[in-house]
C-alpha cells in the first residue's frame, strides 16, 4: 500500500482538519508550519481571546496562494468534533530562568478547561499537547478527557533530541539528520541527554570519536538542557522549534508513518515505571502512540532516568494536592 493509499484509506475528518487550541506564539507557529508542510486541509485557530485567533488565522491565510492552499480559520470547540488531531499549546507561559515546573498548576487550569471543551464537542481523535510542563499536562489531558493512552502524547522531548542532534552534529561534522541521538525523560530540568543511544553511521560515539575527538558530554547536556532557557532570555518566549516537534508528530500520524519519536506518553511499567507520562521512544502512527520502547541504557542514565521519573511523580502529587479542596 503506497503512502497516498493510507492517506486515502482514513476517514476524511482525520485527514482534512486539525484544532489548535492557543492561539499564542507557540500555537500561531504551529498553524504556519503545518500549512507549509501541506498535512491538512483545514487549520483551525481557538483561543480565549478570539481576537487574536482570527488575526493570526488571517494572517497565515495570507500566505496560501503563495505557498501551500490550506483553509485557515479561527473557529470554536465545534469545530473539533470532525478533527483527527487537536494540539493543545495554551497554558502558562514562563519568563527568564522560571522552570516550567514552576508553572504546573496555572498550566493544569488552562489544560484541563481546553481538554473539557474538545471533548464536550464530541472530539476522539489524537491529542498532542504542547504546554509545559509538558509531562504534567499530558497526564492531566490524558486523565480529563478519558481518550485511550495511545492518543494522548505530549511532545516531551523531541525538541530536546532535536537541540542534542543538532549539538552534536557540529562537534561533529556530521549533518544533523545523520546523528542518531535520544534525550529521555522529563522534558525539563531532570532530562537524560542519553549518550549511549547515539549512532552515526552505525558507530557507537565512542568509536566515531575515537582518538581525534574528545566530546565535553555533561557541557553538552547542560547546553541542550538550558536551551530553552536561553531563548526565553533572548526573545521572550520559544516557538520554532516546539512548532516543527509538533508538525513531525502530526505528520508521523496522520501518514500513519510508524516513525519512531521521543514523546511524553504513559508508561506502562518500562524500567518498573508506571502511572507517570515521560518521554520514551514511541512507534506514532495513525492511533497515536503504537509502542513504548525501553532502550537499553548505561547503568549511569538508568539511575538518572529513574530520577526524572521520581521528580515528575512528586511534581504530579504536589499538583494534585494544590487542586483537591482543603
Ligand atoms: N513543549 C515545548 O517544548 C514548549 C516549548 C515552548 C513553549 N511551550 C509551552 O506552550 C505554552 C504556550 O506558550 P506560548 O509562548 O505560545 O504562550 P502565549 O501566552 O503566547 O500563548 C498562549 C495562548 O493560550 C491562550 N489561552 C490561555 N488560556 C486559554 C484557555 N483556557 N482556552 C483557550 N486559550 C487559552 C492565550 O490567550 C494565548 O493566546 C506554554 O505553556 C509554554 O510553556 C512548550
Amino acid at each position: 500500500m503506497t503512502r497516498r493509499d493510507l492517506v486515502e484509506a482514513l476517514s476524511p475528518g482525520d485527514t482534512e482538519r486539525i484544532v489548535i487550541v492557543g492561539a499564542g506564539h507557540v500555537g500561531a507557529t504551529a498553524a504556519y508550519a503545518l500549512m507549509l508542510r501541506a498535512l491538512f486541509r483545514e487549520i483551525v485557530l481557538i483561543d480565549r481571546n478570539p481576537d487574536l485567533a482570527r488575526a493570526e488565522a488571517a494572517d497565515i491565510a495570507d500566505a496560501n496562494a503563495l505557498a501551500r492552499p490550506a483553509r485557515v480559520r479561527a473557529g470554536d470547540y465545534a469545530d473539533a468534533a470532525g478533527a483527527g488531531v487537536a494540539v493543545i499549546t495554551a497554558g502558562a507561559a514562563t519568563h527568564g530562568s522560571q522552570s516550567r515546573l514552576s508553572v504546573a498548576a496555572e498550566s493544569a487550569t488552562i489544560v484541563t478547561d481546553c481538554v473539557n471543551g474538545l471533548m464536550g464537542a464530541g472530539f476522539h481523535g489524537v491529542l498532542v499537547v504542547a504546554s509545559n510542563p509538558v509531562d504534567l499536562m499530558t497526564r492531566i489531558a490524558l486523565r480529563s478527557s478519558g481518550l485511550a493512552p495511545a492518543q494522548v502524547i505530549g511532545t516531551g522531548t523531541l525538541l530536546d533530541t532535536s537541540r542534542l542532534q543538532q549539538t552534536l552534529s557540529e562537534a561533529l561534522k556530521v549533518s544533523p539528520g545523520s546523528v542518531e541521538a535520544l534525550v529521555l525523560g522529563e522534558h525539563g530540568d531532570s532530562e537524560v541527554a542519553a549518550f549511549s543511544t547515539v549512532r552515526i553511521g552505525g558507530q557507537t560515539l565512542d568509536r566515531f570519536c575515537g582518538d581525534q575527538v574528545t566530546l565535553d558530554r555533561a557541557a553538552i547536556a547542560r547546553q541542550v538542557r538550558d536551551a530553552g532557557y536561553d531563548i526565553v532570555t533572548g526573545k521572550g518566549y520559544t516557538s520554532y522549534g516546539v512548532a516543527t516537534a509538533i508538525v513531525r508528530i502530526c505528520e508521523a500520524i496522520i501518514r500513519d508513518e510508524r516513525a519512531v519519536l521521543p514523546v511524553s506518553t504513559l508508561l506502562t511499567g518500562q524500567y518498573g515505571w508506571s502511572d507517570l507520562c515521560l518521554s520514551l521512544p514511541c512507534i506514532l502512527g495513525v492511533g497515536g502512540v503504537e509502542r513504548i520502547l525501553a532502550p537499553e541504557l548505561d547503568p549511569e542514565e538508568t539511575v538518572a532516568l529513574a530520577a526524572s521519573a521520581t521528580t515528575l511523580i512528586k511534581a504530579f502529587a504536589d499538583l494534585s494536592v494544590a487542586a483537591s479542596p482543603q
